[in-house]
This record gives structure tokens, C-alpha cells and sequence, in this order.
């Protein structure tokens, strides 16, 4: 029977508006989809949207749930179309990487406000079949989009000892060396292909689950996730793009989950604020409210920065 997937509950939820001043006719570049819960709170306040996602079956989940607005969808193998100008809402299965070309392919307009809300929603880590998870044994693939060529296992199997340990230190793995040792000795036995396996592996050296404690097997998968989709090769391309999409006075934010990309994001904002071109709306990053956070327990790591486009 397939796995019911409730629909992802966005960072800072319900309060884009305020953070934004959406407003009718306000364009907005929403650049990570997902179930879209960013990308209707701009459409139901009367904005203009263009929303990106790399992974189809996110596209396909995020029209389901907005069913008021009907987007019409581009491939990013696909862009010869001409785009109405008077678009409401746009959807484009692309990496966010490739934004700058694209908007320069389709002739988009320059935005009042663009957000980047990083990592994967929770659809694609419950989902069975695509690795993330370790509530259930399957291969370790961890792909968001099955055009990139190497998986986890992949990653498990050919990083040598001391790079595996530099992988999982990447996500504050406190157990980083040992777990590489073991892996390294593993899979001379029997190659690491499955979550159960690798999660096995950490579990015997840092202990099973204990009760309210994240599982001990959270850090090592994210480090594989973030490697498999060249998560911060991606955040280092894109934002240095994101200044020059922007309308005089826009607003640009990104989510980050991980102290080492809210680092990245904090450096660009600092640089750009040097050149003249932005201005930090938030010196700290927003942290969720109390009443997020009782909500959902994915957003207690969650950061965002703002910055404003100077004029
Ligand atoms: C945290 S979720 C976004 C959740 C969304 N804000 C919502 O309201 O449901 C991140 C989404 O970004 C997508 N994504 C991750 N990396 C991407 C990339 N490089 N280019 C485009 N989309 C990406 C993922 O496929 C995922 O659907």
C-alpha cells in the first residue's frame, strides 16, 4: 500500500506576507517549491509567482495541494515556449543553479522577492524508495533528481576513510572517524548498499534510539544527502545570481538548516553589502516562533536571513 505523506509544514509559515509586504502584482521567485505552502501564501495574497523545483514528483504533489491556482509548467529541457506576459503563476523543473540563464531564456521580469528554503522537504526524506530514511531498509540512492549520477551507496563505496570522515564532520558528526573507520573495514566484507545497513553500522557505535533524542543515524544521512546532491556547490553558484534578478528594493531570504550554509549565506550578504548592492534586513538570523516550533520539530534548526536590494 503506498505511504501517505502529510503535506510538508514550511519554515515560517504564515508569515511571508509581513516579511515580504506581499502585495496584488508583487513578483515572486519562490525557487524551492516543495508542497508549495510558500508559493500559496504569495498567490493567495494576490502575487505574481514563478516557482522552481529539480524534483517532478515535488511539482506534481504541490499542484495537487493548490488546487485555486492553476500554474502553467515549464521543463528545463523544454523552454522554447513563449510565456504569456501576463503569467500568474509559472512552475520550472530546473535546478535553482541554472536561474540566471533561464530567466534570461524566458524573459522574466525582475523580482520584488525571492526565497530559498534549502534541504529537502519532508515528502522526499518519508518517501520509501529514494534512501533517505531510515525507518524502513532500501537502497541508498538519496537522489532529488535521477539525472545526477552518483548515489549515497556510491559515496560509501569509493570515498576512501579519511574522506568519508571529512564528509560526516561536514554535518557536526561528533562520531565522524569511527563511523568512517567501520565503514571502510565493512565494506570489505559485504559492499554498504541499504539505510538499515548504514544505519545499523552507527547505531552499534553510537547506540540505539532513546526516547525524544534525534536518531543517531540523522547526521551521517544528511552529510550523504548533501553530498549526492551537491547541496552547497548548488547555494554557492546560486546566490551570487540572486542580486541581479532582484527589483530595486526587493527582498531576498533563504532558509537555511545547517550552521555551515547559514555561514555561506551570511558571507554573500556581508560581501554584497561591501560592494553597495544589499543590505542586511537581519544582522542574527529569524529563528521560528514558539508557536512554529510546536508545530513542527523540523524547524527548531531552521535560520533565515533577509537582505534588501539598496537602490
Ligand atoms: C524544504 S523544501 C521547500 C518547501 C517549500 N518551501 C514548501 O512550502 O513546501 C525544498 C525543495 O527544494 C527543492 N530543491 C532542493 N535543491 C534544489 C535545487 N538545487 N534546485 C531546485 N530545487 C531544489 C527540493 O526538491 C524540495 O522540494
Amino acid at each position: 500500500m503506498m505511504k501517505i505523506i502529510d503535506r510538508h509544514f514550511p519554515a515560517y509559515k504564515g508569515e511571508l506576507k509581513d516579511l515580504y509586504g506581499f502585495k496584488p502584482g508583487f513578483l515572486f521567485l519562490d525557487l524551492t517549491l516543495g508542497d508549495g505552502g510558500h508559493t500559496q501564501e504569495a498567490l493567495e495574497a494576490g502575487c505574481r509567482v514563478v516557482s522552481f523545483d529539480i524534483d517532478s514528483e515535488a511539482i506534481k504533489r504541490a499542484t495537487g495541494f493548490i488546487k485555486e491556482f492553476t500554474p502553467a509548467i515549464y521543463d528545463e529541457d523544454n523552454l522554447s515556449i513563449d510565456i504569456p506576459s501576463d503569467f500568474h503563476w509559472l512552475i520550472i523543473r530546473s535546478n535553482f543553479t541554472g536561474i540566471d540563464d533561464i530567466s534570461k531564456k524566458l524573459s522574466l521580469p525582475k523580482f520584488d522577492g525571492i526565497m530559498a528554503d534549502l534541504g529537502p522537504s519532508q515528502f522526499q526524506v518519508l518517501s520509501e524508495g529514494r534512501g533517505f530514511s531510515f525507518s524502513s531498509d532500501e537502497p541508498l540512492d538519496m537522489r532529488l533528481n535521477q539525472k545526477l549520477g552518483v548515489t549515497a551507496a556510491d559515496l560509501l563505496a569509493v570515498l576512501n576513510e579519511g574522506e568519508l570522515r571529512d564528509l560526516f564532520s561536514l554535518s557536526d558528526e561528533p562520531f565522524a572517524r569511527p563511523i568512517a573507520r567501520i565503514i571502510a573495514k565493512q565494506r570489505l566484507i559485504s559492499p554498504i548498499k541499504t539505510t538499515k545497513q548504514l544505519s545499523d553500522i552507527i547505531s552499534k557505535i553510537k547506540g540505539f534510539r532513546t526516547e525524544g533524542r534525534i536518531h543517531p543515524a540523522t547526521k551521517v544521512f544528511m552529510a550523504l544527502r548533501m553530498a549526492v546532491n551537491l547541496e552547497r556547490e548548488n547555494i554557492r553558484v546560486l546566490l551570487p545570481q540572486l542580486p541581479g534578478l532582484l527589483n530595486d528594493g526587493g527582498i531576498l531570504g533563504v532558509i537555511s538548516f545547517h550552521s555551515g550554509e547559514d555561514k555561506l549565506v551570511k558571507d554573500f550578504i556581508v560581501d554584497f553589502e561591501t560592494q553597495g548592492i544589499l543590505s542586511a534586513i537581519n544582522q542574527k538570523p529569524i529563528e521560528p516562533s514558539i508557536k512554529e516550533l510546536t508545530i513542527s520539530q523540523r524547524t527548531r534548526s531552521a535560520k533565515l536571513r533577509l537582505a534588501k536590494k539598496i537602490i
